[in-house]
């Protein structure tokens, strides 16, 4: 069995965030997204991962490297564009041989990884197998829609009127089959080769599609409010530990993660949330939900379910920082100059909330 992560891709819907770096790299309760899904297909008994990468290539080649962190063996796989999924499973034809495969969106993250759905493929004769979630708005996912025998009718894109509230979750499993399928459809109106259009070839030329529903939570985090939610709910899964300082004056209440080098003066922190290494948190309140990334200075200041990112300075706010994604060496602060008035350098696509 091998392991192919989707890791290309724009990311637009991530502006300005993924302007200049990938979106997979974005943390989750401080750990980039696309080392949650190594470390789930790693947990799951496979070794052997290929990662298909865009323009943001370099960046993730860099984080990653070769794999030996996770004991596991990465090969890179690049594509020229992001021109679909079944496009990505095209270009790494010789990378995945006639193995059979798992294919992990990398910047999706699923509550209880995947070594269930993984053994029940790897000991099944299926030629292919979905991961389905019901979900309640169907109209904005890819959906399947299941016989009365539970074996899949088709696959609908985002249906107009959808006939069945199971949405497919960005993980799939192969056999060489699949090859042939992506070599028979032909691109949709976006132009992209749709791995749903490839499955439900699989599906007409009778072959096994085994749908697997999946019970726990799923989010893809291709917006900010899914970083925040996935942000949230990975968050209440972490075990609490303290290896930075605490002062006396300071109160940790629930569970709070602080990392080595943190230092927490004066100041009340409420889990679930985590604080980087590095960081300083002085005077200040953090919220439950929070996520503050490595050598940030939180000073004077309330920051609740926000994800924060690395060298990012927030100081001396009167009014409560709440829902935010903060990018890398971003500043907010009290501006002595005069006339009084919010001042800001901010990148193309970004959102301020003002009172
Ligand atoms: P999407 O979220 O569908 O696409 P995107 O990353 O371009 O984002 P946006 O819609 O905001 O512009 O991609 C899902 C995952 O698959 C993501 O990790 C990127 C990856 N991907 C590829 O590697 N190659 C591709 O051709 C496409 C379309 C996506």
């Amino acid at each position: 069995m091998k392991g192919l992560i989707l890791s290309g891709g724009k990311g637009t819907r991530l502006y300005p965030l993924t302007y200049t770096s990938a979106k997979q790299l974005i943390p989750v309760a401080n750990k980039p997204v696309l080392f949650r899904v190594i470390e789930a297909i790693r947990d799951a008994g496979v070794s052997d991962i290929g990662i298909v990468i865009g323009d943001t290539g370099p960046e993730i080649r860099e984080a990653v490297g070769d794999g030996s962190r996770w004991r596991v063996n990465i090969t890179y796989i690049p594509q020229t564009a992001p021109l679909g999924l079944a496009h990505a499973v095209k270009i790494s034809r010789a990378f995945l041989g006639d193995d059979r495969f798992v294919m992990f969106l990398g910047d999706n993250v699923i509550q209880g990884g995947i070594s269930p759905l993984l053994a029940q493929f790897a000991t099944s004769d299926y030629n292919a197998q979905v991961v389905l979630t019901r979900v309640a708005e169907p109209e904005h996912y890819g959906i399947a829609e299941l016989k009365a025998d539970g074996s899949i009718n088709q696959l609908i894109e985002k249906p107009k009127n959808p006939s069945s509230n199971l949405a497919l979750v960005g993980i799939y499993m192969f056999d060489h089959h699949i090859f042939e399928a992506v070599e028979a459809i032909q691109p949709s109106w976006r132009g992209e080769l749709e791995i749903t259009d490839a499955i439900q070839h699989m599906v007409n030329v009778g072959l096994h599609v085994h749908p697997y529903v999946h019970t726990g939570w799923w989010i893809d985090t291709g917006k900010p409010i899914d970083m925040l939610a996935a942000n949230s709910l990975v968050l209440q899964e972490i075990p609490p530990s303290i290896e930075g300082t605490v002062d006396a004056e300071s109160r940790i209440e629930g569970a709070v993660t602080i990392g080595k080098g943190a230092e927490i003066i004066n100041s009340v922190i409420r889990g679930p949330a985590i604080i980087g290494e590095g960081t300083q948190v002085v005077n200040a309140y953090i919220g439950p939900f929070t996520s503050i990334y490595h050598h940030c200075h939180i000073e004077q200041c309330e920051v609740e379910h926000c994800i924060i990112l690395e060298h990012s300075e927030i100081v001396d706010l009167d009014t409560r920082l709440e829902d935010s994604l903060i990018g890398r060496h971003v500043e907010i602060k009290r501006s002595p100059m005069k006339p009084r008035a919010l001042k800001m350098t901010l990148g193309d696509h970004s959102k301020v909330g003002v009172l």
